[in-house]
């Protein structure tokens, strides 16, 4: 059986990089057991579905392995198209966070099923098409998986956006192109009441559904309103916390039901994205901490992915949630 990102991962390590946000490495780890799910094993070609139950991880022993090189090419790729001639981020790079949700909240989690299993013709996934066209010449140039390269790709989009934590980036997943039912996915026309249990069923607090739906942040919806065209903050090139102010207030460009419910219709959302609107470190550290876990879902053999890290882009502002002083952090 032939995996193409891990082949690289067989050589012995020889340094094994921590997490750069310390402050979410235990939560990483206490998720990585709770989580499960088997994941088809394909190669990651396009049509490609060359199940395989029997054979064990080709990863090396937990934990080791160094970072193959070739994801500092990718790097390279994803700045070119992520990072604006203005210094935030682009469309693209918005397109990249919201495709990491599509991938792995769905079915079996987060296997590159997005792309591989042409999941768009589903009515949740309108607006996902110019991010999967991006990432697919990259995914067979570079030759890596298109889970991990989704992932990844979030990761560095969202560090890129000004303002944006840096979020450990981990490869070593499996493909799959067997499509998930797009039915799985949430809607903007859905409330609270109907979300809370949505996520909850895949293992996401009331919390965390609050500190995720911030990626909001850096959102210009295309599809709900096609002849009104409009952010969901006023600074959808950053990822800053205005968009929890401004969707409280009720003064963003366009605010979708989904996200004004959750502001205001029930406490167990609400509440947390107040504290959001007040602290960017706080909503960092969160949302760092739930994207971590969302990267993670399904993935059958999370102790043995390999950091990546160090090949996102490192910015210019303090990003790193240890900047966020330690009264400033929200609980969720
Ligand atoms: C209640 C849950 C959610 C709902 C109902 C929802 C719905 C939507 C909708 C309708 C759009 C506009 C798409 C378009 O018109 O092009 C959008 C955009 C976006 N969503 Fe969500 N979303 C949810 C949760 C999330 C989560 C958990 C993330 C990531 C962690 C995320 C990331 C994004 C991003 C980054 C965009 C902007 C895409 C762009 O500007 O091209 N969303 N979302």
């Amino acid at each position: 059986m032939f995996v193409r990102p891990l082949l690289a991962l067989a050589v012995p390590a020889v340094a094994v990089q921590a997490f750069s946000v310390s402050d979410v490495t235990s939560f990483a780890r206490d998720v990585t057991s709770s989580i499960g799910g088997v994941v088809k094993r394909h190669d990651g070609h396009h049509g490609g579905h060359h199940e395989d139950h029997n054979e064990g991880p080709v990863t090396p022993a937990r934990g080791l392995g160094e970072c193959p090189s070739v994801w500092k090419d990718v790097s390279d790729d994803l700045t070119a198209i992520f990072l604006g001639d203005n210094g935030e981020c682009t469309a693209l790079a918005r397109g990249a966070i919201r495709a990491a949700f599509h991938d792995c909240f769905p079915g079996a989690g987060c296997d590159g099923s997005l792309i591989l299993g042409n999941e768009f013709t589903n009515f949740q996934n309108r607006g996902i098409p110019p991010i999967a066209e991006a990432l697919k010449p990259i995914a067979e140039d570079r030759e890596v998986g298109y889970a991990d390269l989704i992932q990844f790709a979030a990761a560095h989009a969202v560090a890129t956006c000004p303002m944006g934590p840096r979020i450990p980036a981990k490869v070593g997943r499996t493909d799959s192109d067997v499509a998930a039912p797009g039915t799985e996915l949430p809607t903007p026309f859905q409330n609270a009441s109907e979300l809370i249990p949505m996520f909850e069923a895949k293992g996401f607090s009331a919390g965390e559904l609050a500190a995720l739906i911030g990626a909001h942040t850096a959102s210009v919806q295309t599809t709900v309103d096609p002849e009104n065209v409009a952010s969901q903050d006023t600074t959808p090139g950053k990822f800053d916390n205005l968009y929890y102010k401004q969707t409280i207030e009720g003064n963003a460009p366009f605010t979708f039901q989904s996200d004004r419910s959750l502001a205001h219709d029930d406490q167990r959302t609400a509440g947390p994205m107040q504290g959001f609107a007040n602290s960017q470190g706080g909503w960092n550290a969160a949302f760092t901490a739930a994207m971590v876990k969302m990267s993670l879902r399904g993935v059958e053999n999370p102790g043995e992915l390999v950091d990546c890290s160090e090949y996102l882009p490192r910015g210019t502002a303090p990003r790193n949630v240890r900047a966020a002083p330690i009264n400033d952090r929200v609980r969720i």
